[in-house]
């Protein structure tokens, strides 16, 4: 058809940055102690989908073609060095400034001269993996996952201790890439998304914002519902974008459109995939699916089939922990148009997020952004 839109692969625009993104990532995460190496690489073995650092590298380009406000482009030579130490037992700080400056030749991706990707926004797509995957190891201890990736999770395969430790790793070793890109305001955005993860887990504790035990439902139930899942999905997804525009000099408009971007991409993603939890099997999700209401979370597929069945109110109130309550929610939401409502809400927020970055020059990169639109609208894992 020829008069069919011109589509990208998303994938295929930052296909050359992508193929270096594992092998850089576990060289950040190289531990002399060979049991955290082995745990803290250990998510790293499995495909994930790589969405953060996918969207990093697209923000990274299609900015690159916006007006900058300063320059502040660098090539800072420092990230490029290893931060592993093979000494276990050194305690020395990995100081960049005391390692040489020169790029080492495994970091092939970083010497490309030609991109248009800096090397730091390129390790800041790094950094976003780290930070999500920590957040997925302390998650799967949290919801006691049995599966993540179609393998069995890590606190599974090696403990919960094990699990948390290797967690928290990924966090110490994407704080070092992070500090190494020696600026304040992405270190700031990023050491914050940290802090949101834990509230919005902490938010998710409950189901709503007041009557945990007795819950009416009101408009705040949306909201506190959105509220939470900003926090939980959609920040690390908006301050990275941010940070990749930062990074790139762009101004401050273009700073805010690369966030409303991320913000309203990562909503929608969020709840696409609590829509998933109910409608895709466990198998073709590659880990556990209708396992929110078994966690005793009402997510937005339930809360709107609870705004037209005012009963359900009951089951939230005591986590559907009743006999038959698990099943009888299912029932309940199949039957009411939660599920359509919740598609339909996270269309209006990819439109918001294709309106956003309307104003970039086209380019290859700006298609790619559009198309993990459509991408998130209709995954299935
Ligand atoms: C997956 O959600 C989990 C998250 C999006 C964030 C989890 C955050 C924490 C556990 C906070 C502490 C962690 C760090 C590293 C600061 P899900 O359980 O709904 O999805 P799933 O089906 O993929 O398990
Ligand atoms: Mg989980
Ligand atoms: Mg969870």
């Amino acid at each position: 058809d020829a008069n069919a839109p011109i589509s990208v692969d998303p994938f295929r625009t930052v296909a050359k940055e992508m193929k270096f993104l594992t092998k850089n990532i576990r060289q950040l995460l190289g531990s002399g102690h060979p049991t955290l190496d082995t745990v803290a690489k250990y998510y790293t073995q499995s495909e994930g989908k790589y969405v953060r650092p996918m969207l990093v590298l697209l923000m990274s380009r299609a900015t690159a073609l916006t007006p900058k406000s300063k320059d502040r482009r660098n090539t800072l030579d420092q990230v490029n060095t290893p931060i592993t130490d093979p000494d276990v037992l050194s305690d020395a700080n990995p100081d960049a400034r005391t390692r040489p400056l020169t790029s080492p030749a495994h970091d092939t991706a970083y010497t490309t001269a030609d991109s248009d990707i800096l090397p730091s926004q390129r390790r800041l797509a790094e950094i976003t993996e780290l930070i999500h995957t920590a957040s997925l190891l302390h998650d799967d201890v949290i919801d006691h996952s049995e599966s993540r990736r179609s393998a069995p999770s890590a606190n599974i395969e090696f403990g919960n201790k094990m699990a948390v430790l290797a967690g928290d790793f990924l966090l110490g070793r994407a704080s070092v890439a992070l500090a190494r890109l020696r600026d304040p305001e992405v270190t700031e955005l990023l050491a914050t998304v940290i802090a949101n993860l834990v509230e919005g887990e902490f938010m998710q504790l409950k189901n709503t914002a007041a009557d945990e035990k007795n819950p009416v439902w009101t408009e705040d139930t949306v909201h506190y519902y959105l509220q939470k899942t900003y926090l939980k999905s959609a920040s690390l997804i908006s301050k990275s974008c941010r940070a990749a525009a930062i990074l790139g000099g762009s101004t401050p408009d273009v700073v805010e459109a690369a966030y409303a971007y991320g913000k309203n991409l990562g909503l929608a993603f969020q709840l696409v995939d609590d829509m998933l939890d109910y409608t895709v099997s466990g198998q073709e999700l590659g880990k556990p699916a209708g396992a929110d209401l078994e966690l005793g979370l009402a997510t937005a597929p339930l809360l709107f089939a609870w705004k037209e069945n005012r009963g359900l109110g009951r089951l939230v109130g005591r986590k559907f922990k009743g006999e038959g309550d698990v099943q009888m929610a299912r029932e309940i939401v199949a039957s009411s148009t939660g599920l359509e409502q919740t598609r339909a809400l996270a269309q209006e927020y990819v439109d918001k997020a294709i309106e956003a970055i309307s104003g970039f020059p086209e380019s290859e990169a700006k298609t790619g952004l559009i198309e993990m639109c459509t991408k998130v609208m209709k995954r299935r894992k």
